[in-house]
């Protein structure tokens, strides 16, 4: 996609994080912004923000693990603007848990979260995106949807279902010449509040346990990592420049994908697990 001025750009979490660079950016460009989120004064602060800067925005109470959400935060997009030209399934959580011992609970809101929300993302815009003449679908998986390290056993999962999901939707729409192209963004650690955010939204609201165990400490660490990590204003270009180049991975961390070619030599040769 060429030409970002005075197109529409849907984010779901959108408010924070990685998602709000993503605003930034396509803002930046000239876009109209409308945002889905859970968190009302982040909305509130994005809304601010973007206001003050003249551009187009709303911002929706949108949980994307409902269907319903996802499709009301789709009417508004289209109320407003009559057309979707970019659309970033990008809101997520995840918390430390061992695949043997999470519970069930867990299980279900990280997969209703992360994964459901984008397969929801993908099955209410990809009609709008090919009836407003074609544009971009991108879903943010993250380099856990590309190896399988230990102790994050349901983010995981739904991390290697969008790569699998946004890849076959590419396949299908490049086979079918469709004007709407699609992509995945694997990121490595980004400094955003995902630790905090996900603690908060957690069924149950129960934090990570800390009985010497290991999600407690693993917790600690990712938080650790995460401040390490890259800003996400430079996420938002990321993606905003893949959008415009139509490339289909974008990683922020590139040199990762050698973990990955180790994994796949490792099945190749001798159909071993490397070590994660
Ligand atoms: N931060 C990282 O290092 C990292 C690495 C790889 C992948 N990711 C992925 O990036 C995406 C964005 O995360 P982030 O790091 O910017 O975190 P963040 O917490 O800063 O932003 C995520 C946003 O999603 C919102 N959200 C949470 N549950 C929601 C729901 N059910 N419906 C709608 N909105 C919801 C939150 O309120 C928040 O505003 C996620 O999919 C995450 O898994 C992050």
């Amino acid at each position: 996609m060429q030409d970002f001025q005075g197109k529409t750009a849907v984010i779901t979490g959108g408010a924070s994080g990685i998602g709000l660079g993503m605003a930034r950016a396509f803002a930046a460009r000239g876009m109209h912004l409308v945002i889905g989120d859970l968190d009302k004064g982040a909305m509130q602060a994005a809304q601010a923000e973007f206001s003050a800067a003249d551009v187009d925005i709303i911002t929706m109470e949108c949980d994307v693990s409902r269907l319903e959400a996802v499709q009301a935060l789709a009417d508004a997009a289209m109320e407003r603007h009559g057309a979707v030209h970019v659309v970033c399934n990008n809101a997520g959580v995840g918390i430390p848990t061992s695949a043997r011992k999470m519970k069930l609970e867990d299980w279900k809101w990280i997969i209703d979260v992360d994964l459901w929300g984008p397969i929801h993302g993908t099955h209410v815009f990809v009609p709008l995106l090919e009836a407003s003449g074609g544009g971009h679908i991108n879903a943010t998986s993250s380099m856990a949807g590309l190896i399988s390290g230990g102790m994050m056993g349901a983010y995981n999962v739904a991390k290697h279902g969008v790569v699998a999901l946004m890849a076959v939707l590419e396949r299908e729409l490049r086979a079918k010449k469709s004007t709407v192209r699609a992509s995945v963004l694997c990121p490595g650690p980004i400094n955003t509040n995902i630790s905090r955010n996900s603690v908060t939204y957690r069924p149950g609201q129960a934090k990570p346990s800390n009985d010497g165990n290991s999600e407690g400490k693993v917790a600690q660490n990712i938080q650790a990592t995460l401040e390490q990590g890259m800003p996400p204003d430079e996420v938002g270009e990321l993606v905003a420049n893949a959008i415009r180049d139509e490339k289909f991975w974008i990683l922020t961390h590139p040199h990762w994908a050698k973990a990955v070619q180790k994994q796949l030599d490792a099945l190749v040769e001798d159909q071993t697990l490397t070590r994660a």
